[in-house]
């Protein structure tokens, strides 16, 4: 498995409390482990976890006797920093197709929380799941590379989403150890059910509900939904946490109202709850519980300061958006990360075309614009004047002109029969042509316009829709873009 050059920290702080006194679920005991349930990476870290906790009960209970004494878990009054995020949903970088839409990528992630950690050591670094796509065959490959830019950045906890199984469960447990959390997993000795973590004097329990409602087994005969609705376990966890004076954090991706049926609040200090697009919506309290929404596709992390007083309850926050900017670096420690990436994006591009070039056969319903421009000569004119004519050269300005997630806007045609392949055997398909906007031509020009073109029938919205979509062109508008290439 390639995971060199990918700088893996190591858990430095400790878990605890998975074998303190009963929980509702059973624990992953070492026994499970030999069954093989577990891959070989995850158990390693279950085991040392187990050991250390065995020690750590013992330290805890005494200390828990001295503090009971005292009335409260902590000595006095702490404070906290969390840094949330949620819906990652497969977005390893921006495309960069805007200023507007640049925002976020792992590699700015990651210097931007080695930023936030130097001031603030004892972070609690969290995340609701659903960090991967599964729009295209290409994308196992990016969330290949997702959960290993993701397992440099040392996060405490990640609650799962049903789209973080798209390639299954041994997908996630063989390419990389991450905290995967789920409360309601039916066997629980694949995602630990609760996650207690302690940074400086603060201890936190940490719950993810995956939602049986949603799950795509559903659709399947018999009944494969390893999600179950165990809503009064949940019930129970939060509450024996939360008279210990943890901190309690619960991540789903159900709404606040649906959540607020599920399980009482009351014992949930921190909800966050589904997702918005794109931007993170306005903490609210709700009882004593502060309700997060984070923003998608990781353009943004979430950051709350807390003060906590002696039980583990929340007293005062402040909210903080960060957004992920061109201007914050790409983390040096993930280079080579990325590299790879894009050496694998490259060599599995370079043999689909390969492929490409055999199933090429017979004629290409395609002419490229010069073969146009002889009867259209006005708007070939105003089209070679415009950034459509050049749209390539943004590619290979930024290193992507073989990434297929980028091509299929930058050229005609890629992925249709007879369309762009590469830059050498395609020259004439390169960048964004008439026949982006019109459909493939030949049998117009053939006819010398007595066949209309493909796409006569649709609305000039339409044309421009296939590609200025919201994530690539978030200023577009049909009237002003319009103007700059009418013809
Ligand atoms: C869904 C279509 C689509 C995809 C996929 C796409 N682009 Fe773009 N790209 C566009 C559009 C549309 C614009 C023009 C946006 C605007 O001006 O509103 C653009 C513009 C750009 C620009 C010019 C930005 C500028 O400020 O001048 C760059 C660079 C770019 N894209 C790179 C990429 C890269 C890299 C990828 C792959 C990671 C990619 N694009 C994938 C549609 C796409
Ligand atoms: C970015 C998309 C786009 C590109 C690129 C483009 N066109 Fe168009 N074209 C349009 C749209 C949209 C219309 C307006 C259709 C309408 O008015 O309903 C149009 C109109 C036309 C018309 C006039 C149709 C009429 O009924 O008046 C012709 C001819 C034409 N384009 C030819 C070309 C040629 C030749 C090229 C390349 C040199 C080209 N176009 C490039 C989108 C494009
Ligand atoms: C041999 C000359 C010739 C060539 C080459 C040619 N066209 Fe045309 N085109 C015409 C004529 C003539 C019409 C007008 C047909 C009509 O109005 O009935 C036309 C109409 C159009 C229209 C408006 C009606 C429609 O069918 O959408 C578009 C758009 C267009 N052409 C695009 C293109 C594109 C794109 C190419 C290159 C792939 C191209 N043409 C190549 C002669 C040509
Ligand atoms: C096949 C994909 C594709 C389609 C379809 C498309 N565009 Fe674009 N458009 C791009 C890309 C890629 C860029 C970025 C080019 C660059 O910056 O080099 C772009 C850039 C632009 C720009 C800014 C650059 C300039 O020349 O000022 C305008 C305006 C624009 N498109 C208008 C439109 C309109 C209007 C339509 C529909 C009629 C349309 N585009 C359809 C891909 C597309």
């Amino acid at each position: 498995m390639a995971t060199e050059g990918v700088p893996i920290v190591k858990s430095s702080h400790v878990i605890t409390s998975m074998v303190e006194e009963p929980l509702p679920w059973p624990l992953v005991s070492d026994e499970q482990d030999k069954a093989g349930i577990l891959a070989a990476q995850v158990s390693f870290t279950d085991r040392r976890m187990i050991k250390t906790t065995l020690l750590v009960v013992i330290v805890t209970s005494l200390v828990a006797v001295i503090l009971t004494s005292c009335g409260g878990a902590y000595a006095a009054p702490a404070t906290a920093t969390l840094v949330y995020s949620g819906n990652l949903d497969g977005e390893l970088e921006p495309c960069g197709c805007s200023e507007a839409g640049d925002l976020g990528g792992i590699l700015r992630r990651a210097s931007k929380l080695d930023e936030l950690r130097k001031q603030q050591p004892a972070l609690f670094l969290i995340s609701s799941g659903s960090l991967l796509a599964n729009a295209s065959p290409r994308d196992r490959l990016k969330s290949e590379y997702i959960l290993k830019g993701i397992a440099a950045m040392n996060y405490d906890a990640i609650g799962l989403q049903w789209r973080d199984l798209a390639y299954g469960v041994d997908f996630l447990n063989t390419t990389i150890p991450l905290p995967w959390t789920v409360t309601n997993w039916e066997k629980q000795r694949v995602f630990p059910p609760q996650r207690n973590i302690k940074h400086g004097d603060v201890e936190l329990a940490f719950f993810s509900w995956l939602d049986p409602g949603s799950s795509p087994f559903q659709q399947m005969k018999g009944n494969h939904n390893p999600a179950i609705n165990n809503a009064d376990r949940l019930q129970t966890a939060l509450q024996k946490a939360n008279q210990k004076g943890l901190v309690t954090v619960l991540t789903t991706s159900l709404t606040l109202d649906q959540a607020e049926k599920l399980v009482a609040l009351d014992n949930i200090d921190i909800l966050v709850i589904k997702s918005a697009y794109e931007k993170y919506g306005k903490p609210v309290l709700e009882g004593k519980t502060l309700v997060l929404q984070p923003g998608s596709r990781g353009m943004r992390l979430g950051r709350v300061d807390l003060k906590i007083d002696k039980k583990g309850n929340i007293t005062s926050w402040q909210h903080d958006v960060i957004p992920l900017p061109e201007s914050i670096p790409d983390a040096p420690s993930l280079k080579a990360w990325y590299d790879e990436y894009n050496t694998k994006v490259k060599a599995a591009y370079l043999a689909s075309s390969e492929q490409r070039k055999l199933q090429q056969s017979g004629q290409s319903p395609y002419t490229g614009s010069e073969a146009c421009q002889s009867c259209h000569e006005k708007p070939g004119k105003i089209w070679s004047e415009s950034l459509h004519a050049r749209a390539f050269e943004r590619l290979e300005e930024v290193g992507k002109s073989f990434d297929p997630d980028c091509i299929i806007c930058h050229t005609v045609g890629f992925e249709q029969p007879g369309g762009y392949i590469d830059a050498r055997l395609t020259t004439h398909l390169l960048n964004v042509q008439c026949e982006s906007c019109h459909g493939a031509g030949k049998a117009h020009t053939d006819s010398l316009g007595g066949k209309p073109t493909p796409n006569a029938g649709w609305t000039k919205e339409k044309i421009c829709d296939q590609c200025h979509t919201q994530p690539h062109s978030p200023d577009f508008d049909f009237d002003s873009y319009w103007a700059h290439i009418a013809h």
